[in-house]
Parts: structure tokens; sequence; C-alpha cells
């Protein structure tokens, strides 16, 4: 397996066969400083090993303060193959434009703001989209959440943790779609979330954006050390797009340790969500269904699942 330093990024391929039961911390040979191993030893995408060692639901937001990278198209197709996997997934959608629901084919009348603010009960704003799949909804009503965030006085920051906190434990997974803005519920998902996720597209150049990203994200790590940008998702590859190569590049120079494999410029993915069906009911043999298989693979670190 392979550990990340969580202080420095550097990668360390350990044998965990060899790690004793009771060793719970392990120093980077780089930087010195030590780290968790429960951490990592989760990922090995057992579901028991899931249960087993970490309490509660692996928390991850897809997120970059920019819009049309795919961050709705990764929510979804991430989320949709978890739950094919056999995990018990919900799919919280925090943006105003309420694609997710668009892009499953559901209509739900209420959604995420009449969670929040007690209006509701999970029972009645939480839909199973598809087995095992759960969906939150956003839409239009989330502008008026954002303005009553807003006003609280204190412990605004997290509103969206005490509203899903009482039910995440029904879960493996929760997965988060953001809006493009930098906006208070986005604040909020990332004081909720302990991983973030971020799609790159390589089509429209980002790297700026996702520095940008990457400054804010680190005021938000100050106060919550277990926060970690976990995945940098390439998006929009085209390999007749001559840019392209060059900012993977980069990528991999900057971000190497966190960075997955890109996913590509596919029709078919564009063209799913008018139909209401994810990639792999829309189009399970496209490049998409493929390449975000291997995302789900990634993220659960089970290099059979699917096979
Ligand atoms: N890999 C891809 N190839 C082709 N089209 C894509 C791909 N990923 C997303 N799209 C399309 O690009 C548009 C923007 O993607 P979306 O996921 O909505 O981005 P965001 O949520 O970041 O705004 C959508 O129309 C979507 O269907
Ligand atoms: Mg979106």
């Amino acid at each position: 397996m392979v550990l990340i330093c969580p202080h420095c990024n550097k990668r360390h391929t350990v044998d965990e066969k060899k790690i004793p039961r009771n060793v719970k911390k392990a120093r980077c040979k780089y930087c010195g400083q030590t780290f968790l191993l429960e951490n990592f030893l989760n990922e090995s995408g057992k579901k028991e090993d899931l249960q087993s060692k970490q309490a509660g639901p692996r928390k991850i937001a897809v997120s970059l303060s920019k819009g049309g990278v795919g961050k709705t198209t990764t929510s979804v197709n991430l989320a949709a193959g978890l739950a094919l996997a056999g995990f018990k997934v919900l799919l919280v959608d925090t943006d105003t434009q309420g694609q997710d629901s668009f892009v499953l084919g559901v209509k739900p009348q209420f959604g995420l703001t009449e969670l929040v603010t007690g209006e509701l009960t999970p029972e009645e704003t939480i839909i199973e989209a598809r087995k095992r799949l759960w969906l939150l909804a956003g839409g239009k009503s989330l502008a008026g959440l954002k303005r009553m965030i807003d006003r609280k006085d204190f412990g605004s920051e997290t509103t969206l943790t005490e509203t899903l906190k009482p039910i995440e434990n029904q879960y493996d997974f929760i997965i988060i779609d953001t809006s493009p803005g930098w906006d208070p519920i986005t604040v909020n998902v990332l004081f909720y979330v302990t991983e973030v996720l971020t799609p790159v597209s390589l089509e429209v150049m980002t790297l700026q954006g996702l520095v940008e990203f990457l400054k804010a994200l680190s005021a938000i790590q100050k106060y919550r050390r277990e926060l970690a940008l976990k995945y940098i998702v390439p998006t929009f590859q085209d390999n007749r797009v001559k840019k392209t190569a060059g900012i993977l590049g980069k990528l991999e120079a900057l971000y190497g340790p966190v960075l997955c494999k890109p996913i590509r410029y596919n029709t078919r993915l564009s063209e799913a969500p008018a139909h209401g069906q994810t990639i792999y009911e829309f189009a399970p043999g496209s490049p998409g269904a493929h390449d975000y298989r291997d995302l789900v693979r990634k993220v659960t670190g089970n290099s059979k699942l699917f096979t």
C-alpha cells in the first residue's frame, strides 16, 4: 500500500502485512512528522474495514471555486459508482442550480434547505434516487439558506454539520457537490467533510483557479486539521488539444501524490444528463464510464471492483 504523509505529501510504499497490529502511528522519513495510521488503513476499500476501523461514513466534498470543470458530473458518477459497488451513498447537492436531480432524472419537491431549516424531516427530504444511492437535493431555495446562515451570530460554519451528523451513520459515503463560488454553504461543507476531491478541467486552464482554491482551503485547514485534499481529478482530457499534456505535467509536478488518472473528454458524459441517466446506465461501455469506474476504484482503494 502507499501512505501519503498528510504533512509533506511524500509517498511511502509499505507492506501493510508487516505493520504490527498495535502500531498506531508512523513517522514520515522525509519531514519527520508523525501521523495516525488508521486514516490510511481505512482506505483498503473493503466495507468491513470501513466499518470496523472508522466510525461513521467517509465524507468527500467535490469542490473547486469555478464552474464547468466537471464537479456535478464527477459527484453524480462517483456516488452512483460507489452505490453500484455495494456502498450506501448519500449525495448532497449544495448548488442553487440543483443539477444533481436533473442528472439523475428525479424531481424531488424538497431537499437540503428544508432539512437544514428543520421544516421537514430526513424522511421527507432525502429520496432514494437509485438502489443504495440517496439524494438530498439542492436548488433555488438554497439562496434563502445562504442568507439564513449569514444572519447567524455564531456557529454559522457548522450549520450543515449539525444537520447531517444525526443521520450520517446510515451511509458509507457522503458525497457533496458544491457550487462554483466560495459562499457560506461551501464553507459549511468544508467544515463538515474530511476529504476534498477537486476536479481540474484540462480544457479550460484552471491551474490559477486551483491555486486560489487551495489557498482558501488551507485557511479552513488551520481550524480543521482533519480536512485533507485527497484527490485532484483532471477532467476534459483531450489529447488532440496540445496544451492538455502541458497542464497535466504541471499538475503532476505540483500535486503528484494526490493526482488521479484523468477523465477523458467524452460526449457521452455530456449527453447522459438529458436522459436522466448516470454514465453507467446511459453508456456503460464508453470511455466516460470506464474513467469513472477507475475513479471509484481509486477512492475505495479496491482495484478489483467491477472486474
Ligand atoms: N469529461 C467530460 N467530457 C465531456 N463533457 C463533460 C465532461 N465532464 C462534464 N461534461 C459536461 O460539461 C458541462 C459542465 O460539467 P459539470 O459537471 O456540470 O461542471 P460543474 O459542476 O463544475 O459546473 C456539463 O454539460 C457536462 O455534461
Ligand atoms: Mg455543478
